[in-house]
């Protein structure tokens, strides 16, 4: 039913069949979305993106695209800045030409994982790969731009769609996962983020600014698989390792303390358990 305390947001989202984006237009079913994948709109290509925006004029644009492969971007620099930084700082310059509010993710790996209690968002950054740095310089770029926008960084995002480490972790043929205990971090349900971002469009503070995003308490990549078999009963065996060799360093610790934004836009994140109840079951149906 038509609520006139709520009015329909007009919103445009790029990279909308990735796992956030594809979350994010569910969750949003009730505003007027126009939802762009890679092909139907390139960001890099900014006419395309600045002929959509003109002729939609959306109150907000989301930006779920995003060169996204943490271990190609260490071959792949300059693909990735393009991207991450470069395309993101125009898309922020079109957003404002047309007033809509440009909503972007970031990442935990813009830390160097060196701490030992959750980052805030006004603590030093310090990427220790390509895609975190990738990603800070796009952060930087918007806002420089514009006041008019909000960066979530959001951390080791899963979801019942997708490419992820639960996915992974539900269909893989193995018996038996070796599984790093020397990286722990917040495991976030995209879905969660995507309610989220609802509520935000539904109450919005016009507080704009860098926010933490996770699902709420921390674990090793070790524990949260063996979450996964448990909750899925997958009867594997799961081993605690201390490396795997990966192109890309990782932080050991990028747990992200996101009361800002509880208290900011009056929302209570939910927990990784609760999180991760919700896809499994979504995973199951
Ligand atoms: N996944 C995580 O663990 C994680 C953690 C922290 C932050 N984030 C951030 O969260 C956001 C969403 O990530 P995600 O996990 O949903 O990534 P994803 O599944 O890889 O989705 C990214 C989407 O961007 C699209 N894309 C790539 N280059 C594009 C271009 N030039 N023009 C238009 N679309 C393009 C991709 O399309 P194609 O597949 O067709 O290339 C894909 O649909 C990103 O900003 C990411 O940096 C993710």
């Amino acid at each position: 039913m038509f609520d006139k305390y709520k009015p329909l947001k007009k919103i445009l989202i790029t990279g909308v069949n990735g796992m956030l984006g594809t979350a994010i237009k569910h969750a949003l079913s009730s505003h007027d979305v126009s939802g762009f994948s890679s092909q139907e709109l390139d960001i890099t290509c900014v006419q395309h993106f600045h002929k959509n925006v003109a002729s939609l004029k959306p109150d907000y644009i989301i930006n779920c695209a995003a060169y996204t492969a943490v271990d190609l971007a260490e071959t792949e620099q300059e693909k990735a800045f393009k991207i991450n930084a470069l395309t993101v700082e125009k898309m922020a310059q079109v957003a404002k030409q047309y007033n809509a509010t440009f909503i972007h993710f970031s990442t935990d790996y813009v830390f160097n994982g060196n701490a030992t209690r959750p980052y805030l968002p006004t603590q030093q950054t310090d990427p220790i790969n390509v895609y975190g740095a990738s990603k800070l310089a796009g952060e930087k770029a918007i806002s420089q731009v514009d006041d008019k926008h909000y960066i979530f960084r959001i951390s080791w995002l899963y979801a019942a769609h997708g490419k992820n480490f639960f996915k992974w972790v539900a269909g893989t043929d193995l018996k038996e996962l070796n599984i790093v205990n020397t990286q722990t971090g917040s495991p976030t349900s995209a879905s969660d983020v995507a309610d989220f971002i609802n509520h935000l469009l539904n109450n919005d503070p016009a507080n704009y600014g860098v926010y933490h995003f996770t699902n709420q308490g921390e674990m090793t990549w070790y524990a949260f698989a063996k979450a996964i078999n448990q909750k899925l009963d997958l009867n594997k065996t799961i081993n605690p390792v201390a490396t795997f060799k990966t192109a890309a360093k990782r932080p050991a610790y990028s747990v992200m303390d996101c009361k800002k934004l509880e208290q900011v836009f009056n929302y209570l994140i939910p927990s990784i358990s609760d999180g991760l109840d919700r896809v499994v079951a979504r995973y199951k149906s």
